[in-house]
This record gives C-alpha cells, structure tokens and sequence, in this order.
C-alpha cells in the first residue's frame, strides 16, 4: 500500500502547520535566550507541533463552561482511564491505590531521590541520557555515579559488567529512561531482567522514567520493567504520563506508579511534604480525555513520525552521509551523529545554529557520550524536517 493511501485514511492531519509563535511555548517563543537567535527552525525540547486533538480540547473546553475552577479531586474515572490505557497498550495491570500524582516527572524524580536515599549516597545514571537525572542527583546533595552506555552497530546498550562495577556500600538508586532519551533504545526485557536483577541483589531503588512508553514505534514494543516479575517490581518505581504522548506537558499532570506498599508510602510522605499533590483541573481532564480517546490518534501519530524518520534516514544515507542517524526504536527524538565532521563541541553547537539554521539539543547536555552529538525533535510537519534536511546538507557540503 503506498503512502499516499494510508494517509487518505488517515482521521488526522499531521501536516498542517500549527502557528505556535506567540504563545508563550518553550519551542517557538524563547529561540533567542536559548539559541542566540530566534531564526532558527526549532526542532529541540521534547514537545510536538501537532495539534491537541479535538477530544481533548473539547473535554478542557466542557470543563471550562463550569464557571468556578475551585480545590478539586481527582475522580475514579481519571484512574480508570489510566488503568484502562496501561492495561491495554502495555498488558500491565495495576490498582488505582498504586498511583500516585505528581506534576511532572522531574520533580518526580526530585521527589523520588529525596525519599529514597540521603545526602552523600551514590545514584547511578546511564548517559547519555536526559540530563535532568544529573540535576535531581546533584542538587539534592547525592553523589553522580555514571555507567556508560554502549553504542553497538547503531543501538545505545546497558554494559552490565562496568555496572556492576560502579556499585558499592553508598549506592542506593539507579535512574533509567525507559524507553531512552536520547538514544531511542526501546529497552527490552532482557535488558530490564539483568537491570532489575543487578538492583534487587544490590538492594537497590530502580527508577523507571517511562514517560516516553507511548512512543514505540512499530514493530518496537515498550517494556514495563515493573511488569516483568513480582520481584522486580517490589524495587521499582515507575513514572508515567500523558505528557509526551499526547503533548500535554503545559497540563502539569502525571503519575507515578508504585506496587510496593513501603516504596510508595516513602513517596507519599514525600509529596506531602512539598504538597503539591494536588494538580491541575485541566490536566486531570485532558489527562483523563487523552487515555479514554487517545488511542487511534496515537497510533496514527506515530505512524506519521515513522515517516519521518524513514524520510530522513534516506535523506541522510542518500545526501548527508557524513552525519550518522541512531535510528529511535521509541521516542520521535533522533540522536544525529557528527563525530566524522572533526568539530569540537563549540565548534558543533555553532555550525548547527549558525550555519545550518537549526535548533537541536547539544549533545553534550547529555554526559559523557553526548559529545559530537545533537538530538533532533521529528514530531512535527513533514515539511519542516524537509526544511531541516536541505538546510543540514548544504551546510555540510559548505564544511567541505
Ligand atoms: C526521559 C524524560 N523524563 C522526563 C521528561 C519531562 O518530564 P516533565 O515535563 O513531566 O517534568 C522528559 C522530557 O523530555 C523526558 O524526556
């Protein structure tokens, strides 16, 4: 079946061009404080320029006729849906008493490092890798402990050997992004089999980022690592959202699921402490309206992403073979590799804003590994990665 025909039956269009200048978004709206230019074409931080499906801003628009916007609670429906969507798009079943709120991930993750271990333990982290994990671990006082991930043909890959190394008395945490962010590595079971086996002989706390879980792409298939035996998941807790899938993250609103009686109380008291357990009203509503609905859009989504990233990668092998796509199993971040063009890290971040007119996430942001790398962001109008592949390969060929 040709392309042509599977967008014909596509229900939503993910080529119309969203203006979304103006409206206080990070992507669009802050190009010149965080690039040094506001020209550049944005393809960074991890948010899509498609547009919020009907059914959920319908549901926000609904809610909105209510004219009082007071305290509210979260009802059983929001955790039904929930339930309901993890069920189904990761057969993993899970009570409602085992879902905790919190705005966003990271400070989750915040939370998460507070609770669980003490100023001075030992957090292992895997970069390159989203650097927010660095800051979790470093601000609240904890020591970084890093265990390199290995890029092998093409795929980032947990070495298990140097982990197990890198764990002594002082280590309390592992912090993993699950599917991987940068590198695009749905993670598989067995990975997450050594990975959880190493933290409960070590008596480790595994914290399992799945934010981006919604997002593997055919025929990859995300893996709960809580959900792969009783006794990985007594170590693991796991982080949830609508955020990435749907592009909700103004909406402040995702969970963190935790099976474990003890591990989920330290949470709570946690959450107590810095309340903020509360959440938003529009974020429980779309929430709750993108995991009721959201389904055919996701996966029209990301087929449309897909295409992309094919688009890409034969724009790269046919016309820009000096830069090297690691190719995302999940996620529509694309980790674009530069290393042959002999660029110092400076010298990367400049060509890529200055001469190619692109605005990436420098690679260095991630750790160790990230150097002569720059993540790019395809969740976005065909025509804009078009844009972005013509404005790369000219300003390679101009290297020359
Ligand atoms: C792995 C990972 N975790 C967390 C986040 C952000 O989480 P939040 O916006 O909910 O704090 C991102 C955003 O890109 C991410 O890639």
């Amino acid at each position: 079946m040709s392309i042509k025909i599977v967008m014909k039956i596509m229900q939503y269009n993910f080529d119309e061009i969203i203006d979304r200048k103006g409206t206080s978004c990070v992507k669009w709206d802050i190009r010149d404080i965080y690039f040094g230019d506001d020209s550049v074409l944005p393809m960074w931080v991890a948010d899509m320029d498609f547009k919020t499906p009907d059914f959920i801003v319908n549901a926000i628009k609904d809610r909105a006729d209510h004219p009082v916007f007071g305290y509210t609670v979260r009802p059983d429906s929001y955790y039904q849906s929930m339930i309901d969507w993890i069920h189904n798009l990761h057969q993993w079943k899970i009570n409602k008493d085992w879902i905790v709120f919190s705005p966003g991930i990271v400070p989750a993750v915040n939370m998460a490092v507070m609770a669980y271990t003490r100023p001075g333990d030992k957090i292992i982290v895997q970069p390159p890798v989203y650097f927010p994990f660095f800051s979790a671990v470093k601000d609240n006082g904890r020591q970084l402990v890093y265990n390199q991930l290995l890029l092998k043909n093409g795929r980032y890959e947990m070495d298990f050997e140097d982990l197990e190394k890198q764990i002594d008395h002082r280590t309390r945490m592992i912090i993993i992004s699950n599917p991987h962010n940068p590198g695009g590595s749905a993670w598989t079971k067995d990975e997450l089999e050594q990975l959880g086996n190493i933290c409960i002989k070590h008596n480790l706390v595994l914290i399992s980022d799945e934010i981006h879980s919604d997002l593997a792409i055919p025929p990859f298939k995300h893996t709960v690592a809580a959900n792969i035996s009783e006794a990985i998941a007594k170590v693991t807790v796991t982080m949830m959202a609508p955020s990435k899938t749907f592009n909700l993250a103004g909406m402040a609103s995702s969970s963190v699921i935790i099976s474990d009686p003890g591990l989920r109380n330290d949470f709570e008291i946690m959450l107590g402490r810095v309340h903020v357990g509360m959440g938003n009203l529009f974020g429980m509503v779309a929430s709750e309206a993108a995991y009721t609905h959201g389904k055919i859009w996701l996966k029209e989504m990301l087929h449309y992403v897909k295409e992309n990233l094919d688009y890409m990668e034969s724009y790269i092998q046919e016309r820009i073979p000096k830069v090297k796509m690691i190719r995302p199993e999940a996620t529509y971040l694309v980790w674009l590799d530069f290393r042959s063009l002999n660029l110092d890290p400076a010298a990367l971040k400049k060509f890529v804003i200055e001469k190619a007119g692109l605005g990436l996430n420098d690679g260095p942001v991630f750790g160790p590994g990230g150097e002569g790398f720059q993540r790019m962001n395809v969740a976005c109008p065909r025509s804009y990665v078009q844009e972005a592949m013509q404005r790369l390969e000219e300003a390679v060929n101009n290297l020359a």
